[in-house]
């Protein structure tokens, strides 16, 4: 046996956010899901017509049925159910989201019995030895808190200062780590610059603003949070890319990329490098950049058409590392793949990289697979299939997907300590 790489106590974690999976809730986006289903459906092909596998998605994409999240997979409901497979998969931490709606379906009226559903959730996934990482915001909220204007006025962060303060009051003493915010720069940018997510903006002025008020929900968050319980330790979950250029000795791509570099992954992370304990980040996509556009290589592709290079998240590592300095959580990580073909390949490309990034120092504490089930992909609806397991949304029953299975086998050698991955490029 060699040398273990991966520290005993490192987090072996999948990921989810309430409304992807959890069913019936009803927050803004719900709402706008039932308004636009038979548009979205409508224009399928114009939208999705170029995809290598259109033929494979035509028949849900241009169903209406695929856009609303409805029953979800209805892990409001099979938690415990959804618990034990992770359990069975060797996780030793699990990530999930906090629905506000369910919270404070009225502004300020708390419901009692759904605050008490997520105190037995973590309470469930302490029995199994599983660490909650609780997200406090992936997105969702009740709709009094949009019809006020949302994350867009300044005005309206007492409301999220006041739902943080009852969730550490309720439920802080459980937990040790809680993330803010999930990829604020995701969010404002699909909802308030390409408005391709509600509230469908496209105004540069509402973007900055909502820019700017996240970064305050985050700090504000951040002392919330730690006059409540010091030892919590709070990060955010960014989206950051490895972002290349195309050709690395031309200077318009290498200008254009370091622009970029510091706008998407650094801006909102340099705002709160103070109020962070560890750098949580979602890692997806490697992008090069020739000229002005992304040029990517034409393969290998998901389901969704995103471009893969798994091993893209080690030079990522690298640079989060020299620029924060602080120990470091792959807080999602996955791909779309229905027919589980690339999966295995892509996580072990990535506990390669992460190993490399381990033995030169790189402290990394954890990583979160996206996802641990199938879930709803927001403005893709259903058809793309991010989970370790696979759920059929008839009878709602889960199956373990052979990549997993592969998953838990790696997870127990590397626990064990055995010999590193082999890296077989
Ligand atoms: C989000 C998830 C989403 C995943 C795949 C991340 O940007 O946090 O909610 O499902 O990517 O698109």
């Amino acid at each position: 046996m060699t040398k273990k790489v991966f520290p005993d106590n490192f987090f072996w974690g999948a990921s989810t956010a309430s409304h992807q999976v959890e069913g019936r809730t009803e927050n803004q986006w719900s709402a706008w899901e039932l308004e636009n289903a038979q548009y979205f459906a409508k224009h399928a092909k114009s939208r999705l017509g170029e995809f290598d596998n259109w033929d494979k998605i035509k028949n849900q994409a241009t169903n209406p049925a695929n856009y609303v999240s409805g029953r979800g997979v209805d892990h409001y409901n099979r938690y415990k159910e959804d618990f034990d497979i992770a359990k069975k998969l060797n996780l030793t931490a699990f990530r999930f989201g906090i629905e506000w709606s369910r919270i404070e379906p009225e502004e300020g009226k708390w419901d009692a019995a759904e605050i008490d559903h997520y105190r037995n959730y973590i309470a469930e996934l302490r029995k199994r030895d599983l660490e909650p990482f609780l997200n406090i915001w992936h997105w969702t909220m009740p709709t009094w808190f949009t019809d006020k204007g949302g994350f867009e006025k300044s005005g309206n962060l007492k409301c999220w200062d006041r739902f943080v303060s009852k969730l550490m009051d309720e439920l802080g003493d459980d937990i040790k780590y809680v993330i803010t915010i999930n990829e604020p720069n995701v969010y404002a940018t699909f909802s308030y610059l390409t408005g391709e997510w509600p509230p469908a903006a496209t105004n540069p002025w509402s973007f900055f603003k909502v820019y700017i008020n996240l970064v305050r929900a985050h700090k504000r968050a951040y002392s919330i949070i730690k006059k409540k319980n010091k030892k919590i330790q709070v990060g955010v979950a960014a989206q950051l890319a490895n972002l290349q250029a195309k050709r690395p000795r031309n200077i318009v791509d290498v200008s254009v990329t370091q622009f970029m570099r510091y706008w998407w992954n650094w801006w909102f992370l340099n705002r709160i490098r103070k109020q962070q304990d560890f750098i949580g980040f979602n890692y997806y996509f490697t992008d090069y950049y020739k000229n002005f556009t992304k040029e990517n290589p034409s393969a290998p592709l998901s389901d969704l058409n995103w471009y893969m290079e798994p091993e893209g998240l080690h030079p990522l590592l690298s640079r989060v590392w020299a620029h924060y300095k602080k120990p470091i959580i792959i807080t999602e990580n996955g791909l779309a793949d229905s027919a589980d073909l690339n999966r295995q390949w892509w996580i072990e490309e990535t506990i390669v990289a992460m190993e490399r990034a381990l033995s030169e120092g790189i402290d990394i504490r954890g990583y979160f697979h996206w996802s641990l089930l199938d879930n709803f992909e927001w403005k893709y609806g259903w058809w793309p299939e991010f989970g370790l397991v696979q759920i059929n949304r008839q009878n709602m029953v889960r199956t373990v997907r052979p990549s997993a299975k592969w998953y838990a086998d790696k997870i127990a050698a590397l626990r064990k300590g055995s010999q590193p991955t082999q890296d077989n490029t």
